[in-house]
């Protein structure tokens, strides 16, 4: 893979977070903190990525294609950039480090660090004003150079009170990250191998450090409990919700209106308080979502109402309206002008232009012709205790109230049955049914 290349520091057991699962694996808008540190940097350009693991991590770095270097002991963070490069085969170029546990780094930040260092340069590293008091290691600058990061722990007080802080995100000249690893100590107040330290290294073997003053401090905040996880998320899910009033869509109230990276949605769709859209959902144009509304892995086409409703894994073709209090799901397929109401719920079926199961229904592993109407409180019996099975609908049927469809069963086109019919044989097109078990009924003869 071309670009330069990073590492990522990922073998902390974030303690704070209070958890059976490692922090990079929490999650924010429905991904791993891990994953956008992946995505940031590979739209700053970066190539080969090594994340420096524990065994907890490491089938979602293997998912993610990654390489990856196991440090078995967490000696510290320079000990973990020492087990990187004894993975990694010695190339050119800068090499960016940073943690899996900051999601909002900008890409352009990242890109920052890495084009400036140059010949004379052969170390860039973020810093942010903060306001204190604050856990990061403060920037000890010389005048206007810096000249070494000291860790709060390891601060004396006129130090504890510096405002600028180490982000922990650098662009390292390969050879001088190599030479300064190498000589790190760790008699400091945690017994650490630093990889701070290896500034203070550089500065004084008469080498220059640059300085990238970050613009917003929060896009620098690492993860370290679930408290930061919720603020994190809370403003991922803000930058979501602008791309998407960017591109053209209403969005009602972003404070209450939940998205996850991936979703597509076409221009003059609004989107009402209290909606939550993940997966890879599209959504068409001039659609009216929510209120209250969760949908997950959805193609919806254009002009489609959804109210009220949980509607996943399926696809709604243009004009189809949804509730309000209605489920929708497991790869239903409900084509132009469908309509479904309230508390009806469809799984794995296929309905037809203009099918309408307006009130109190169950429709699964059925297929519904055009233009059939299902009344009130009817139901496909698709399930015998043991089996699932299929119920065939076909077009203009008109299925009264309180219909029980026992599957397997046929139903041919413009058939009808009566309000409360039991239907357990197949009904033969144009035929009326009625009664428990139904019957056809028998045309009155003129007397
Ligand atoms: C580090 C910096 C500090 C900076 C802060 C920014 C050092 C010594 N200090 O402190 O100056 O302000 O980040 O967030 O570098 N990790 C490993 N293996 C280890 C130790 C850590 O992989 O042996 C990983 C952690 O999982 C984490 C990252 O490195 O993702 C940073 O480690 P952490 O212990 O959180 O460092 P800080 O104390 O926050
Ligand atoms: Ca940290």
């Amino acid at each position: 893979m071309s670009g330069p290349r990073a590492i990522i520091l990922a073998a902390g057991k974030g303690t704070r977070m209070k958890s059976e699962r490692p922090k990079v694996l929490h999650e924010i808008c429905g991904r791993p903190l891990l994953w956008y540190v992946v995505r940031a940097l590979r739209a700053a350009g970066v190539g080969a990525i090594t994340v420096v693991t524990n065994p907890q991590i490491e089938s979602y770095v293997q998912l993610l294609e990654l390489g990856m270097a196991r440090q078995d002991e967490q000696l510290g963070t320079g000990h973990a950039v020492q087990t990187a490069l004894a993975a990694m085969n010695p190339g050119r170029g800068p090499i960016l480090i940073a943690s899996g546990d900051m999601p909002l780094v900008p890409p352009g930040l990242f890109r920052a660090v890495l084009d400036a260092v140059d010949e004379r340069t052969v170390l860039a590293l973020v810093t942010a004003r903060m306001p204190l008091p604050s856990n990061f290691g403060r920037v000890i600058r010389r005048g206007k150079v810096v000249d070494r990061i000291v860790e709060l722990r390891d601060c004396t007080p006129a130090e504890r009170d510096t405002d600028e802080m180490n982000a922990g995100i650098y662009a390292f000249d390969e050879s001088a990250l190599r030479g300064a690893v190498a000589s790190l100590r760790n008699d400091n107040a945690q017994g650490e191998y630093y990889l701070t330290d290896t500034i203070e290294i550089l500065v004084r073997g008469g080498k220059s450090v640059k300085p990238i003053v970050a613009d917003d401090h929060r896009t620098v905040l690492g993860i370290n409990d679930r408290a930061e996880l919720a603020l994190a998320g809370r403003s991922m899910n803000e930058h979501l919700c602008r791309e998407h009033m960017l591109a053209g869509v209403t969005i009602v109230d972003p404070a209450t209106t939940y998205f996850e990276p991936g979703v597509e949605i076409g221009r003059d769709t609004t989107i009402h308080p209290g909606t939550i859209i993940g997966g890879a959902t599209v959504i068409g144009q001039n659609c009216e979502i929510g209120p209250r509304s969760r949908l997950r892995s959805m193609r919806v086409g254009n002009n489609v109402r959804i109210t009220e409703s949980v509607v996943t894994d399926s696809s709604l073709g243009d004009d189809v309206s949804v509730g309000p209090f209605a489920q929708i799901r497991n790869g239903a397929l409900l084509h132009r002008g469908v309509r479904i109401g309230n508390f009806t719920e469809v799984k794995a079926s296929e309905l037809h232009e203009n099918v309408k199961a307006n009130h109190l229904s169950y429709l699964g592993d059925a297929t519904v012709g055009r233009n059939t109407n299902i009344g009130a409180a009817s139901i496909t019996c698709n399930f015998d205790g043991k089996d699932k099975h299929r119920t065939t609908i076909g077009e203009n049927v008109k299925i009264g109230s309180d219909t029980m469809l026992r599957a397997p069963v046929t139903l041919g086109d413009g058939a009808t049955t009566g309000a409360g019919s039991v239907v357990i044989r197949d009904v033969a097109p144009g035929e009326t049914v009625a009664g428990n078990p139904a019957k056809p009924l028998q045309k009155k003869v003129e007397s």
